[in-house]
């Protein structure tokens, strides 16, 4: 542990200790408001000190794999996460529209081109998903994140080929590449991390019972 890093820590358990002899001080009736107040005053501090040292538990050794990234919510994920230093992998079904994507992103912003990648993926294919977990393994050697974000959005639609194609990628495409990704995801001090972007409208029990008055 560098020198810095243990005399924030030092200063973090004396003010740990400090606060709690205070708080339990206060707890007593001769305690007044002022000394409460210090109180919470000292323990916000020392959380706000742990949380700051806590904060940046990443660097570019960090991969992030983001599914459905060539728009929306997915483009904007990989974006923000490479602009803060984490190494991202962008995917998309179609190669053109998720090149494009990364494209018109390093163009816009050029300090991304070393932190954006990008592999192909169709969450509903076997293949897809099988040659993007041996990219991430031959290039990276694991992963870190995943961000479950690919989704199809035809809702409202009552065609029921339409609901078959969500639940196909929405539910089994998520399901697929969680499965195949999870041996790559690395241990870390911090604990990798799998994100499952999803909607309310997912919510089937709230959603049957508030729109099917039969049930
Ligand atoms: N936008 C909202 O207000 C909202 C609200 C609640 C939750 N969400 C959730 O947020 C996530 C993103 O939403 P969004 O609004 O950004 O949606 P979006 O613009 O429609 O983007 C969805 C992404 O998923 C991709 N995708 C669809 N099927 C795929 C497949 N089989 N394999 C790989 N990628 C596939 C799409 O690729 P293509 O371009 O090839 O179709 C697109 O890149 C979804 O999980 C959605 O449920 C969004």
């Amino acid at each position: 542990m560098d020198t810095q890093r243990q005399l924030q820590l030092n200063r973090i358990t004396k003010l740990t200790t400090k606060s709690h002899c205070l708080e339990s001080r206060s707890h007593s009736h001769t305690a007044s408001s002022e000394l409460q107040i210090l109180t919470r005053f000292i323990i916000n501090m020392a959380r706000a000190l742990l949380f700051d040292m806590a904060a940046r538990w990443w660097s570019e050794k960090t991969v992030a794999v983001v599914t459905g990234s060539n728009k929306g919510l997915g483009q904007a994920i990989a974006r923000e996460l490479a602009r803060n230093g984490v190494t991202v992998v962008s995917t998309a079904r179609d190669t053109a529209r998720g090149l494009a994507a990364v494209d018109s992103a390093v163009k816009e912003e050029p300090q991304l081109k070393e932190f954006l990648h990008f592999h192909q993926l169709d969450v509903t294919a076997d293949q897809s998903v099988a040659e993007l977990a041996s990219y991430l393994q031959d290039t990276f050697g694991g992963v870190d994140i995943l961000i479950n974000n690919a989704a199809m959005q035809k809702f409202q639609s009552e065609v029921y080929e339409d609901a078959v194609d969500t639940i196909e990628t929405n539910y089994f495409g998520t399901t697929r590449v969680t499965e195949k990704l999870l041996p790559l995801l690395r241990a870390s001090p911090f604990g990798a991390r799998i994100v499952m972007v999803s909607s309310q409208v997912g919510q089937m029990e709230v959603n049957i019972q508030s729109q099917t008055p039969l049930l």
